[in-house]
C-alpha cells in the first residue's frame, strides 16, 4: 500500500479521538489534508478549529469548518497533527512543512495531542530527517554557527519566510540520542524561535497507519 493509503488511514482513525462540539487543534501537512478531508464528511461537528498554518485554514474554510484564534479560544481538548519522524516513545521532529512554530504553540495548548503518521516515520532514533529550526532573519549566521557546535550541519531552506516573518535552517547529520536535552539547548541559542524537537511535549497518542490497519502506541 502506498504510504498516501497509510496517511489516509491514520488520519481516519484519529476522528475517534475528536469528541462532537469540540474545539479542535489542526496541525499541517499531507497527513493532516487527509484528517481536514475526513473532518469534513463526518456528521458530528466540532465547534470549530484552531489552525497551526495558514494552508490548513484554508482547506478547514473550504470543508466548512470555522477557524478561530488561539487567543479566543483558550486551552484546547485534543491538538490532531502529523510529523517527520516519532519514536515508539512519542518524541517527534516536526516542521517538513515549515509550520514548527505554531505547531509547538497549539500543541503546547492542547490536553490530547493526536499524532497521525504512516509507517516510515517510525525510527528508533530521531535525526535521520533533518531538524527544522525557525529562527529570527538576522540572526540566521550566528545561530548556523551555533548548531554546528552542537555537531549538526544546518541548510537555509528555500523557499521564503514562514508564516511568521522568519527563516528555516534544516539541520542534517544529528543523530539525538537525548532529544529533551537537545530541545533546551537549541531553544537557547539567541535567535531561535523554536525548534522540530517535539520531546519535551510529545505527542500522547501515535496512530500509525500501515498496510495491515492502524497501530495505536500511547505514553
Ligand atoms: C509541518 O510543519 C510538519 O510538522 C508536518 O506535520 C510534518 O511535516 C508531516 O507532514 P506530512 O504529513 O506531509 O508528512
Amino acid at each position: 500500500m502506498a504510504s498516501d493509503d497509510q496517511k489516509r488511514r491514520a488520519a481516519e482513525a484519529a476522528l475517534a479521538y475528536v469528541p462532537e462540539g469540540c474545539v479542535l487543534g489542526v496541525g499541517t501537512g499531507s497527513t493532516v489534508n487527509h484528517f481536514i478531508a475526513a473532518l469534513g464528511r463526518r456528521r458530528q461537528p466540532i465547534a470549530a478549529a484552531v489552525s497551526s498554518s495558514e494552508a490548513s485554514t484554508r482547506l478547514l474554510k473550504a470543508a466548512g469548518i470555522d477557524v478561530i484564534e488561539l487567543n479566543t479560544a483558550g486551552d484546547l481538548e485534543v491538538y490532531v497533527d502529523g510529523a517527520d519522524e516519532a519514536t515508539r516513545h512519542l518524541q517527534l521532529i516536526k516542521g517538513g512543512g515549515g509550520a514548527l512554530t505554531r505547531e509547538k504553540i497549539v500543541a503546547a495548548a492542547s490536553r490530547r495531542f493526536v499524532c497521525i503518521i504512516d509507517a516510515s516515520k517510525l525510527v528508533d532514533v530521531l535525526g535521520r530527517f533533518p531538524l527544522p529550526v525557525e529562527v529570527v532573519p538576522m540572526a540566521r549566521s550566528y545561530v548556523a554557527r551555533q548548531l554546528v557546535r552542537l555537531g549538526g550541519q544546518p541548510v537555509l531552506r528555500e523557499g521564503g519566510a514562514t508564516d511568521n516573518g522568519n527563516v528555516i535552517l534544516d539541520v542534517h547529520n544529528l543523530r539525538i540520542v537525548d532529544p529533551k536535552t537537545l530541545e533546551t539547548e537549541i531553544n537557547q541559542i539567541a535567535g531561535v524561535v523554536a525548534n522540530g524537537l517535539f520531546a519535551r511535549r510529545g505527542a500522547d497518542l501515535l496512530l500509525v497507519g500501515r498496510d495491515s490497519g492502524v497501530e495505536t502506541l500511547t505514553a
